[in-house]
């Protein structure tokens, strides 16, 4: 199961809204075959395993991270038969599948084909994998991601919001993986006027561009921002309570409540889930990312730290992350540490991305 969920960690950033599944075969002791799920609507792990076999996998174990499919109304044919047909003896099973067509008929379906079936072993691990799929099956709300770079002396910007390189090359890199591996980047009006970004990934391979999100209560994105200038290009989603907006090519606005004078942030996420949002990345300041914490929004937290002071007064400082770090690593000069929000309710194991190892 741990080759299996290593395998299906290959597939994040390719395979949603889907879940990333990783399958393992093993005859006699030996792995014969090794799959896993590698792009959305191509094949799912367990045929690509058993395409991989070096020997007939008649009388075989498949080990496979998620519940195999049974239900017929979707891209590729289902699993269950086909481990059927193929003769396999035994199958192991990660975590059941949150899907309602799914959800235990799997299990059921192979059972009655005289098939020996173990559920839940590395369950935990295995849904942590797939908090996303989670996030967005069963909250209908994208998993949340905050990170942020702070400097030795813990400021996220200069004094009066002047923009600072914090992060070095090599944790630029990381961001850049990141964001080619998440549906939605998402960053505050002031943080459009402070850092005019772009949100794009950029000089690392592109696996899929995410779409581009401002968070923008009284709608004070200045028109000429890069990323309106650039959204007929590459589309911009803009949340505002501020009705009758103006008509800029590319750019979608999204009427949204407000909560305490600020966007109600669930109403955000609620409306990214209907858009199928998987993974919401969110490259906040300092109060944009007390905001989501209050409210116990962040389900993931990056924070990269420096070893460069700045020494500035009346600067943007980061807020403290109160959960245990699940990773911490060196990214150049700078480390990178990964907290695991236990109150998340996609919450299930205190294991570390596999993308926060690329
Ligand atoms: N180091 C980094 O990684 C990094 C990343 C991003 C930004 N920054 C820096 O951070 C500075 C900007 O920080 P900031 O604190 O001014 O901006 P911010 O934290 O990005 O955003 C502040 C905005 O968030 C919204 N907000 C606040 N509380 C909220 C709540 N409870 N619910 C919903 N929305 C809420 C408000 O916008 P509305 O008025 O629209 O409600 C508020 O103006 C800049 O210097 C920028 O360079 C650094
Ligand atoms: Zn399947």
């Amino acid at each position: 199961m741990r080759e299996a969920l290593i395998l299906a960690a290959r597939g994040r950033g390719y395979v949603e809204p889907n879940p990333m599944v990783g399958c393992v075969i093993l005859k006699a002791g030996h792995v014969i075959g090794r799959g896993h799920h590698q792009k959305f609507g191509e094949l799912h792990a367990e045929p690509n395993a058993m395409a991989s076999c070096t020997e007939d996998p008649r009388g075989a174990t498949a080990i496979v991270t998620l519940e195999p499919c049974c239900h017929t109304d979707k891209k590729t044919p289902p699993c269950v038969p086909s481990l059927i047909r193929a003769g396999i003896a035994r199958v192991v099973i990660g975590h059941t599948d949150p899907n309602p067509q799914v959800s235990g008929n799997g299990i059921a379906q192979l059972r009655a084909a005289g098939i020996e079936v173990i559920s839940d072993v590395m369950n935990a691990q295995c849904r942590q994998l797939n908090a996303p799929f989670f996030a967005l099956t069963q909250f209908a709300r994208p998993y949340v991601t905050l990170k942020w770079a702070q400097s030795a002396d813990g400021l996220m910007g200069g004094a009066g919001n002047t923009p600072r390189q914090i992060s070095g090359s090599e944790s630029n890199r990381f961001m850049h993986m990141l964001r080619t591996r998440c549906d939605a980047i998402a960053v505050s009006a002031d943080t459009v006027i402070a850092d005019d970004p772009m949100l794009t990934p950029r000089r690392v391979p592109i696996i899929r561009t995410p779409l581009r999100v401002i968070l923008d209560a009284h709608l004070r994105t200045p028109p000429t921002a890069k990323l309106i200038q650039s959204a007929d290009a590459s589309p911009v989603h803009i949340f505002t309570t501020v009705g009758n907006p103006p008509n800029w090519p590319g750019v979608t606005f999204h009427q949204t409540p407000t909560a305490d004078g600020h966007l109600d942030l669930r109403s955000v996420l609620r409306e990214l889930g209907t858009m199928k949002i998987t993974h919401l990345l969110i490259e906040p300041g300092p109060r944009l990312a007390k905001a989501f914490m209050q409210q116990n929004l962040a389900d993931r937290i990056w924070v990269i730290r420096s070893p460069v002071p700045l020494h500035e007064t009346k600067a943007p400082a980061a807020p403290d992350v109160p959960y245990p770090a699940a990773l911490c690593r060196d990214l150049g000069i700078d480390t990178l540490s990964e907290y695991l929000n236990p109150g998340s309710e996609v919450f299930f194991a205190n294991a570390a991305s596999p993308e926060s190892q690329l």
